[in-house]
Parts: structure tokens; sequence; C-alpha cells
């Protein structure tokens, strides 16, 4: 493999250290048989504590260098989608209406926080269909749906929704133009279910979806990178089609589930937090093994910025306030339903004081 086959214009995109690692041997083969490779899944797995979250940042800033739109799937969980806030990239955070995510930062003239200068732009959408339409290109979006309902079944009936629609338009070529994407999904057990936990319906029935959008969808370019403790965190068929797989610290895998993985059983009890491996398609890795330089891979950290992070609101338990001004809305204004969160860019839309009526319009 030619390390510096790659396009200059692009070369010129990157930050020092990742111009170092992708004109190496081993950015070259992560180039051309990952990141490249539109709708190649990714499964990061290890137990807690691993390093499973910060290796996905390291994905995810690669990915925003490509055309892919990345997506990222908030787990709620110790403000962990704030480093995205600090990637040089504008933030785009899309939640069920009714509710807001705000971002504070310490201000040394009040002595208290404050909102965040360069907030991300929240957009709130009416149903998880509309999540799509609000998916914005050169932004990292992150879907913060987790804690924005009354209950975890309702926030999963959100999901299944979302997957449902997204399979759906992808077939019936309705998707908005966003693909390629690459959605992100942290601690994904909490809209997955593996051979663990299978108990309710609406598990099975996100099992059934995710396994759909791993096979179907992957062709139209829409790409998964899930992260989860245990390789039977995922459905079997969903498994089985991952493709890629990032090995960190107690991935453990039964030879007769995937012998490519299994190899790794006796090592990766010992990889500390910043080191993995990435076993390509069919099991290849690069460096080969365990007793070459650079193996297991070492990963950047990405640390927390000094933020506060706050979630507000429930979609299907509106505040009384909310819920007035919801009536009031729909009395006024028309039901544009998928169009809504194109929308708020008029939010703050300022009607001209004069109108001339009898302005010439160009018709150009
Ligand atoms: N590349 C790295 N360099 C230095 N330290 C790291 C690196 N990756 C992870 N760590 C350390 O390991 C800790 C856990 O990392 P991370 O949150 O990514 O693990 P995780 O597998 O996602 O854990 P959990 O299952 O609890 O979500 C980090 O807070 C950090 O202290
Ligand atoms: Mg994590």
């Amino acid at each position: 493999m030619k390390p510096l086959n790659l396009n200059a214009a692009w070369l010129s995109t990157l930050l020092p250290e990742q111009f170092k690692f992708i004109t190496s041997m081993r950015g070259a083969h992560f180039a051309y048989k990952f990141l490249f490779k539109k709708g190649h899944h990714l499964f990061i797995i290890g137990t807690s504590g691993s390093g499973k979250t910060q290796k996905a940042y390291f994905v995810l800033r690669w990915i925003k260098t490509t055309k892919e739109i990345p997506i990222w799937i908030d787990s709620a969980k110790n403000g962990e989608m704030l480093p995205l806030l600090t990637m040089g990239t504008p933030v785009n955070i899309i939640c069920p209406k009714g509710c807001d995510v705000v971002i504070s930062e310490w201000s040394k003239d009040e002595s208290k926080y404050v909102r965040m200068k360069d907030h991300p732009t929240v957009v709130q959408v009416p149903d998880a269909g509309s999540a799509w339409w609000a998916v914005k290109k050169g932004h990292i979006n992150i879907f913060c749906f987790r804690v924005a309902f009354s209950s975890d079944a309702r926030a999963r009936e959100w999901m299944a929704e979302l997957f449902t629609t997204l399979s759906l338009w992808i077939r019936k070529n309705r998707m908005p133009h966003i693909l390629p994407f690459a959605l992100f999904g942290d601690e994904s057990h909490w809209f997955l279910a593996g051979e663990k936990i299978t108990s309710d319906y609406q598990r099975k029935v996100l099992s059934e979806l995710i396994t759909e959008l791993s096979l179907e969808d992957r062709a139209h370019g829409a790409r998964l990178v899930l992260m989860a403790q245990s390789y039977k965190s995922l459905p079997p068929a969903s498994r089985e089609n991952m493709i890629h797989s990032l090995v960190c610290r107690g991935c453990k895998v039964s030879p007769d589930e995937n012998n490519a993985l299994s190899p790794y059983n006796q090592y990766s009890s010992k990889y500390p937090a910043n080191k993995g491996v990435f076993v390509y398609e069919g099991g290849y890795t690069y460096p080969r093994n365990e007793q070459d330089v650079g193996y297991p891979w070492p990963f950047p950290f990405f640390p927390m910025p000094p933020l506060k992070l706050e979630y507000k609101g429930e979609f299907d338990d509106p505040t009384p306030e909310r819920a007035h001004e919801e009536e009031l809305e729909q009395e006024i204004t028309p039901d544009l339903s998928k169009y809504n969160a194109l929308c708020q860019d008029l939010i703050n839309y300022k009607i001209p004081a004069t109108i001339n009526r009898y302005e010439v319009i160009n018709n150009d």
C-alpha cells in the first residue's frame, strides 16, 4: 500500500497530528480500508473505562474530514458530548420540541456560568423523522434524545421511529440530502438489544430495526459506529454485519461467534485505556501482531472542556407554560410537519420596519 497516494487538497485540511498519522503505513491502511469506505460499520468493544468513547471521538474527527456527515447519538452520560465542541467544526444539536440543551461557560467578570459564546445551534423537532431533516452539513450533529422523555420506554419509542423513518425513506428515496453519514451510538445498549436484554417488546423492535439498518442502509452510505461493553450487546445479525471492529480492553468473543476477534481474548485484558486494535474486514490488522512496534495502537486523548451542560424539558410531559404555548402555536400556525426543522432559521428573522409594496423584484 502506498501511504502517499492521498489527495493533496484533503491532506492540507488536516491537523498536523492527523497528517502525521495518515501518511504513515498504519494511517494509510486506516484510510483505504475504513475511512474512505462509505457505509462500512465499526463496532468498538471494551469493558467500562477501556477508552471506547475516546476512540469514537478519534474516529469522528476523521469522519468529519470526509464528505460523510457525523451524527452523534448522545448518551447523556457525564457530558460526554462536550469534547465534540472542541473539534473546530460547528455543532448542531437536535432535540425534541419543548426540550432544550444549554451549554454554559464560566464568566470571570460575572462570577457565574453564562450561556457560552458561539453556542451550538439547537433545533427542536416535532417528531423523530424530522430529526433527519434537521441534520446540517458542515456540522457535527448531536441527537439529544435520551433524557428528553418522561420514561426510557418513551425514548425508545422515539428511537424506533427514528430508525423506521430512516430505513423507509432510504428505500423510497425520500431522505433529505444528508447521505453519506456516520451515525455514532455510544452506550448503545440504551437503544439496542443484544442477547442479554430482549425482554421488552420495544427492545425487540429496535433490535430488528438496527439489524435492517446495518444490512440494507449501508449500501446507501449510512455508516454505523457503535460502542458497547460486550460483543453480544448487539443483536446477532447486526454484530455479524459490523465489518470492522476496534478491540479495547476486556473485549471477549467466543471463536464460534467470530473467529477474527476471538484471538484477542488472550491479550485484550492488558490493553490500557489509550490503546486498542483496529481489526479490519476479514480480521486484517496493521501492524500485524503483538510483537510489532505500535501494536496495539495508541490513541489520542480528547479532554473534557470546562463547560456546563444542562438538558431541559420533556417532550411528552411539557411544563404548563410550554403546553399553553403549544396550544397557541397550533392555533396560529399551520402544521408544517417535517419542514418545521427547516423553519428554525426564521425564528430570529426580523420583519423589515417598512415594506415597499412597489419595490421592483428583479427576475434574474
Ligand atoms: N487515548 C487516551 N489517552 C489517555 N487516557 C485515556 C485515553 N482513552 C481513555 N483514557 C482514559 O480512560 C478513561 C475512560 O475512557 P472512556 O470514557 O473513553 O472509556 P469507555 O470505555 O467509554 O468507558 P465507559 O464504558 O464507562 O463509557 C478516560 O477518562 C481517560 O482517563
Ligand atoms: Mg464511554
